[in-house]
């Protein structure tokens, strides 16, 4: 298959339309990561989803939808998930919802669970995309268990990326936020952190006046997000909380300058929008990687959770 290159102008839009509705999938620009979309409505585009990423089929997709209408249509909204979406949304949000039985969605998008997770996006694009099409069904734009793309280069790169296997990248430029979605449930009643992101957690608790409940990783239920041991993974191997590199690391640096540096000036949110690149960047390099200390709060906190996973027993 021959990968178009589409740009977000009229043409490149009407061109993304069309190869949706027809059932194929895409790369997309989205704030936060570029994402895989299909059809949600259309099993057979969810199951190339599946099959371009080579993800295991046990673990569900996000639904991108363009308003809190549509959002309506597809789960059950408790109070507290309109509080957070009327917070949130558009944004780097993902709510896990009560699917409605009424919903007109493809069962392998749920892979069977009778919850969905959904999110309203904010990038125009991905805006745009979404009022010509209906609701999409999206993970991360990369092959299972790599690194996240953030621009439709990592999407096509050579090594490891989805180049021939799916059918066009509408290319919009780097993501702008450059983590995924902070992803919340309420599995046992309570608001749940299912997934640090791109929205603080300390700032969806202010939004509830409540903390949010723990998430134990539990491995024998790989229906929780994100906790599949290794993900996010390098090839090189990576060492933490290192202020202290050696000569025959690549070291990416953090308030300090560097080739490799998340951020000068120790901007957590700059930290967060070149991440994956520059990890991608470091790996290319060929030498085990170090990184300098990162500050656990705010956004600071999901970029260590992706570090911890990149840096994690290769399963
Ligand atoms: O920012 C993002 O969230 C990006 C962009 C493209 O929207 N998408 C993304 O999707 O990161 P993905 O598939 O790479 O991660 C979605 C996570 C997975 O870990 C999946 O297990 C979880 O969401 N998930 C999806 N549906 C779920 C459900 N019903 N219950 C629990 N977890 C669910
Ligand atoms: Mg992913």
């Amino acid at each position: 298959m021959q990968t178009e290159h589409l740009l977000p102008d009229q043409m490149g839009m009407a061109r993304a339309a069309i190869l949706l509705a027809a059932g194929q999938v895409m790369a997309i620009p989205t704030e936060t990561v570029y994402g895989l979309a299909g059809d949600a409505r259309n099993g057979q585009a969810v199951a190339r989803i599946y099959q371009a990423k080579g993800r295991p089929s046990f673990n569900p997709l996000i639904v991108h939808v363009p308003d809190m209408d549509a959002a309506r249509s597809i789960a059950q909204m408790s109070p507290e998930a309109e509080t957070l979406a009327a917070a949130f949304w558009p944004g780097a949000l993902t709510l896990v919802l009560p699917l409605r039985p009424d919903a007109a969605i493809a069962s392998l998008v749920t892979a069977g669970l009778d919850t969905i997770a959904i999110r309203v996006p904010a990038h125009p694009v991905a805006q745009a995309l979404l009022r010509l099409t209906g609701p999409l069904a999206a993970p991360s734009a990369n092959a299972s268990g790599r690194i996240s793309p953030t621009s439709a280069a990592h999407v096509l790169d050579p090594d490891g990326g989805l180049d021939g296997r799916i059918a066009a990248v509408l290319d919009a430029g780097p993501c702008p936020v450059g983590l995924e979605s902070t992803i919340i449930g309420w599995p046992q009643g309570c608001a749940t952190l299912l997934r640090p992101g791109g929205i603080p957690a300390e700032a969806i608790a202010a939004t509830l006046a409540h903390p949010l409940a723990d998430h134990h990783a539990d491995p024998a239920a790989p229906n929780a997000p994100g906790q599949l041991t290794s993900h996010y993974a390098p090839q090189a191997p990576l060492r933490l909380n290192a202020p202290d590199p050696t000569p025959d690391e690549t070291h990416i640096a953090f308030g300090q300058p560097g080739p490799f540096t998340l951020s000068e000036t120790g901007d957590l949110t700059q930290a967060a929008a070149r991440l994956f690149d520059t990890l991608r960047r470091a790996d290319r390099e060929g030498r085990p990687i170090s990184v300098a200390p990162i500050p656990d709060h705010g956004l600071g906190a999901a970029i260590n959770d992706r570090l911890r996973r990149a840096a994690a027993p290769r399963g």
